[in-house]
């Protein structure tokens, strides 16, 4: 059997039955900017309410945390970037598509805005910010995410990174008042999680088996063949290193690396005209 064809099957049985269940739940926890991302979307869900609008879903990742707190769950997508990086994919569809400038809504007409790994990926990000801060009601909130230190992805629509002092000032800049902003992991989550996606990556080539798993759904879809002889090292050390990363971040926090930041942000009533 080839190596492609091993993969491919290997893909098939990871993607369906216990097996792959316990596959996903093992890679889930591994992912460790995946889990970091889940676990704090999951604290935050409980918070949002009414009409949400998720601004560069992609493939919905995260509808199923928000959609039991919400009337609606509505998803927009720049039509450009997404027919070019998730065209192949199977998962969610966007709701609305635009032109990547002016949101297709009426002002405040949300309650809720959810944004996550959007806005390094445009190059009008402080019009992005505030085109989201338009459509949200006044007192709504914005859930967004962006990261801080993330390998080069969705090429060549990959143009900046984040410090939560830029994410503060676009936000001011968008007439938003930021309640918190909290980092997803410190260094050696950071440490880790770059070992993991080299060794997943450049080594075992395991992209098509995790597609298959519902992962890297927002990349270009992968047919190269998994190195499956790796295997047998390649996966005990990627759980050792998520093990060893999450044990030091515990006990040597350092608050100056992460992947990124999850912020909240309201949208204070206008001035009542005169
Ligand atoms: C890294 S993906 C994240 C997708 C999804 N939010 C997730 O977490 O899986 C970035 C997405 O942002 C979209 N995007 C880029 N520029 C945008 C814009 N100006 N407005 C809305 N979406 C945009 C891309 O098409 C892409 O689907």
């Amino acid at each position: 059997m080839s190596d492609f064809s091993l993969g491919t099957a290997l893909s098939k049985t990871l993607s369906s039955g216990p097996a792959g269940k316990m596959a996903r739940r093992l890679s889930d926890w591994v992912d460790l900017e995946g889990s970091w991302l889940t676990k704090m979307l999951t604290d935050l869900a409980p918070r949002a309410h009414g009409r949400l609008l998720d601004v560069g879903c992609g493939q919905k990742p995260y509808e199923h945390i928000f959609r039991p707190h919400v009337d609606a769950y509505l998803g927009v997508e720049f039509a450009d970037t997404f027919q070019r990086t998730n065209s192949s994919s199977k998962g969610g569809k966007p709701d609305f598509v635009y032109d990547g400038k002016t949101l297709p809504f009426e002002s405040k007409s949300f309650d809720t805005v959810l944004s996550i790994q959007v806005l390094e990926h445009t190059p009008a990000p402080a019009e992005l910010v505030r085109e989201m801060s338009r459509v949200m009601k006044d007192d709504g909130l914005m859930i967004l995410s962006a990261p801080f230190s993330f390998r080069l992805h969705e090429e060549p629509d990959d143009f900046y990174r984040y410090s939560p002092h830029a994410l503060r000032l676009l936000c001011r800049q968008a007439d938003l008042e930021v309640t918190q902003m909290d980092p997803r992991g410190g260094l050696f989550t950071v440490i880790g999680h770059k070992l993991n996606s080299y060794l997943a990556l450049n080594v075992a080539h395991i992209d098509a088996v995790a597609q298959a798993m519902g992962k890297l759904g927002h990349e270009k879809n992968s047919d190269r063949g998994v190195r499956w002889w790796t295997l047998p090292w390649v996966a005990p050390s990627m759980v050792t290193i998520a093990f060893g990363a999450r044990a030091l971040d515990r006990v040597l926090p350092d608050p100056t690396e992460t992947l990124g930041f999850v912020l909240v942000a309201r949208r204070p009533p206008s001035p009542k005209a005169l």
